[in-house]
């Protein structure tokens, strides 16, 4: 894969091919993902010109939410989605995500106390189910106030969800993911009635309030922004907490400057994001023409930004390839995006990522992964389905 990226590098910045363009270098990408000449109007057909995504989403008529459908904030641009995205964010505030922390690492040594007995008989144990998945998902339960026992039927839709942000699925895969997604969104139905008259702590409960609250979120938008959060901001995590536990086990050196110097973790998750990204590539839609690194780009063009490419450019990153969790700039990888549609959980993401992993190597500082290490077989998404490990 990251030979494909050399190989498009060493063509230019932005790769025509016959279908769409390819973009790799950091600041082209940057770029197109800041313009107001390209959205990412992929179900727009009438403003981009294309209708390509459109025709192939013959689900998109039904009423139940997809993330890449409006009224999600991936979808929509300005100005409604500066309105909506200013609503959102007066909730998902850094102070929130501060207030998330604790109770993160107390749900992270509950899975870590559970692990620690199960290891304590010698056997395998795979990371990514015992682990990696449970953490984000009781955190986004947390989020959206989903009742405890409810939570393990989360898991199983929240995979399902996220694939609604993969491409090229096959036909079952489909199938699956708009079951899941159908299932949520009627479950979101009851509950936000239910958050309406009793709300709670979480941070959806205060997204129903601002409903009353001077300029309102539609209950469809309410239910595109608890569905999006639930579709991208599970996996993801999931990914982010996995292709960590790897490349630290692999890179032993950089596990023990952790262990030196703890104040590192947080710099250390943002190396793993650059290094192995989560989402590998977005793509936008020019809405009119537009030029982007000298090339005329007519109306309706389709550029894929690929972000993991970005994220190894040797004119931003000194030694690309090389995992340094000490690294100056490694906060400017690209992996959550840019500009108008930049990860709305990115803090959420980081700290979720440092604490997974930190409490994780602290307590199993001698953790060795085994053979049978997998990635799922996903085009966009990029993570793990197995990560089996002899903990002590
Ligand atoms: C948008 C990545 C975690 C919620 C995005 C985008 C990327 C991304 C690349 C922008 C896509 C584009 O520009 O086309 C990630 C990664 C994560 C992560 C790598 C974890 C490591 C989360 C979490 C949440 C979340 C935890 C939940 C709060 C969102 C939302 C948007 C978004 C709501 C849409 C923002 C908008 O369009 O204005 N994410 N995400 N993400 N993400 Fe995340």
């Amino acid at each position: 894969l990251v030979d494909l990226f050399e190989e498009f590098r060493a063509r230019g910045p932005l790769y025509q091919g016959g279908f769409s363009h390819l973009a790799v270098d950091h600041e082209v990408i940057k770029e197109v993902l800041t313009s107001n000449d390209f959205i990412t109007g992929f179900f727009a057909p009438d403003e981009s010109g294309t209708g390509l995504f459109a025709r192939a989403a013959a689900w998109s008529a039904s009423d139940v939410f997809a993330p890449l459908q409006p009224p999600s904030l991936l979808a929509t641009e300005p100005p409604e989605h500066t309105r909506y995205r200013k609503l959102v964010t007066r909730v998902f505030t850094v102070r929130a995500v501060e207030k998330l922390r604790a109770r993160t690492e107390e749900i992270a040594r509950e899975l870590l106390d559970d692990l620690e007995k199960e290891a304590a008989s010698g056997g395998s144990v795979d990371l990514v189910t015992r682990y990696c998945g449970l953490l984000p998902i009781t955190v986004i339960s947390e989020v959206l106030g989903v009742p405890v026992e409810l939570r393990e039927r989360m898991l199983e839709l929240g995979k399902g969800a996220a694939l609604s942000l993969d491409i090229g699925l096959e036909w079952r895969t489909f199938r699956d993911m708009e079951a899941s997604l159908e299932e949520f969104d009627h479950w979101l139905r009851g509950h936000l009635e239910y958050l309406a008259e009793h709300p709670g702590d979480d941070l959806l409960s205060q997204l129903v309030a601002l409903r009353d609250d001077g300029d309102r979120l539609s209950e469809r938008e309410l239910r595109a922004v608890a569905g999006l959060v639930f579709a991208a901001g599970f996996e993801t995590t999931v990914n982010l907490i996995g292709n960590g536990i790897a490349l630290l086990h692999d890179n032993p050196e950089q596990l023990e400057k952790l262990t030196a110097q703890p104040d590192l973790w947080s710099n250390a998750a943002d190396e793993i994001l650059r290094l192995d990204p989560p989402v590998l590539l977005t793509g936008r839609v020019a809405r009119r023409d537009s030029t982007i690194a000298g090339q005329e780009i007519p109306r309706g063009t389709i550029i894929n930004t690929v972000l993991a490419a970005a994220n190894r450019d040797p004119a931003v990153f000194t030694d690309p390839a090389t995992f340094d969790v000490t690294r100056e700039n490694a906060r400017d990888h690209l992996s959550f995006s840019s500009g108008r549609h930049f990860c709305l959980g990115a803090a959420l993401a980081r700290m979720e990522g440092e604490i997974g992993l930190r409490l994780l190597f602290e307590r199993f500082p001698d953790l060795q992964l085994l053979d049978g290490r997998e990635r799922h077989p996903t085009r966009i998404l990029r993570g793990y389905s197995h990560l089996p490990a002899r903990l002590s």
